[in-house]
């Protein structure tokens, strides 16, 4: 029997929806499989924050760095400003844990319509998303407030070993999976982090010689992804493109609910992150409807993680064979079910078989 020790964050909103359902299939999975996960819980969130002026204690990383895996459900909430509840919880568990890789996967599900005609079973493409440094950097400034010439500057920050170890990441997965690579640019309009970005990628693609490679503008290739979304196998984006691409690639699977990511620290130095795509939803907390799917699947991406595919493949297989069996689906996906009626069915798929 395997044990490990799971930081549980579920912060804000239906992130506290969607992590009891990811647990519980867990529990269900592990029970098969000799494993058995004991879960801490964190309270850290937007409540904290109103409360206690912070959104995890000055030395929450230090609390979950020896913790085997983090499960986070989502933060924000109205009434605290995003960047203060991002910055305070969710950037800094990445950047900390070195989580440099956040892999974003998606598949068009049988009994799960994309929006778009010409997505079929055959999208299966994962994005992977520089996840610790590029535009989402904190150096830059509002200057003149409140005066005529107001003006805010953000540096983009791209470093070399940065930027090289995400795509040795990237192609990696591309010649794992036997395919080929797309890497997001922008260097006809940024002028100097976009060029550099794309020399890395060309050697990069020497280190790789087996692998099929392009780039893409960014403004291009998301129409591309569009008009057809079977042509693509692995995208790498910088930590905004891949942001972007990530929420795109969801609603072409049919739902933003559903999408899963893996913020992984590759050498295991730190604990890697698993979170559903989407955020808080304020729109919809509360009401017992959020689809849980995107938490599952991160579940199941922990668990691949953890060195247990086996267990993985059960949960994917577990949700992808209600998907196709029953009309069972919360209301994101056009359905009726509520979070709990819905990951019911999934553990009953988990333990009939
Ligand atoms: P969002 O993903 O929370 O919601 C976008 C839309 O998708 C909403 O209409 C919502 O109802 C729907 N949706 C999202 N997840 C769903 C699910 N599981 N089931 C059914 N419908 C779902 O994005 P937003 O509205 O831009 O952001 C809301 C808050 O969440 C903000 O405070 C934002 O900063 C935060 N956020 C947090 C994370 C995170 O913690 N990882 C990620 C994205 C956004
Ligand atoms: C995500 C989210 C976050 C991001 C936000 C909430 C800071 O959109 O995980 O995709 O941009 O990384
Ligand atoms: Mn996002």
């Amino acid at each position: 029997n395997t044990r490990y020790r799971i930081a549980l964050i579920p912060g804000d909103g239906i992130g506290t929806e969607v992590l009891p359902p990811a647990r519980a299939v867990l529990d269900a999975v592990g029970r098969r499989h000799g494993l058995s996960f004991a879960y801490d819980s964190f309270d850290w969130s937007c409540e904290r924050h109103l409360a206690e002026g912070a959104m995890m204690p000055a030395d929450g990383p230090d609390r979950i760095r020896h913790h085997d895996a983090v499960l986070l459900g989502a933060v924000g909430r109205p009434g605290v400003p995003d960047h203060v509840s991002l910055w305070g919880l969710l950037i800094p568990l990445r950047r900390r844990f070195r989580q440099y890789v956040n892999l974003r996967p998606i598949k068009v599900l049988t009994g799960v319509p994309s929006p778009l005609a010409r997505a079929t079973a055959d999208v299966d493409f994962v994005v992977v998303r520089e996840n610790v440094e590029g535009e989402y950097s904190e150096i830059g400034g509002r200057l003149n407030r409140g005066f005529p010439d107001e003006m805010a500057v953000q540096e983009a920050v791209f470093t070399r070993p940065g930027v090289e170890r995400v795509l040795d990441h990237a192609f990696t997965a591309a010649r794992a999976r036997g395919g080929h690579l797309v890497s997001a640019t922008k260097s006809n309009g940024i002028v100097h982090t976009m060029p550099f970005w794309d020399e890395l990628v060309r050697e990069a693609a020497d280190r790789f010689p087996g692998v099929a490679w392009r780039q893409e503008h960014i403004d291009a290739l998301v129409a591309k992804i569009v008009l057809d979304p079977t042509a693509f196998d692995v995208i790498v984006g910088s930590n905004l493109f891949g942001d972007i691409l990530s929420d795109l690639a969801a609603a072409v699977a049919g739902s933003i609910g559903l999408a899963p990511a893996a913020n992984l620290n590759p050498e295991r130095e730190y604990p890697s992150m698993f979170e559903p795509v989407h955020g808080s939803a304020p729109d919809i907390a509360g009401q017992g409807v959020a689809n849980p799917l995107g938490a599952i699947w991160s579940a199941s991406m922990m668990l691949d993680h953890l060195g247990h595919p086996e267990a993985a493949a059960e949960i994917f297989d577990a949700f992808t064979s209600v998907l196709a069996t029953t009309d069972a689906r919360t209301p994101d996906l056009g359905g009726t079910a509520t979070t709990e009626e819905f990951t019911r069915l999934i553990l009953a798929a988990v333990t009939d078989r």
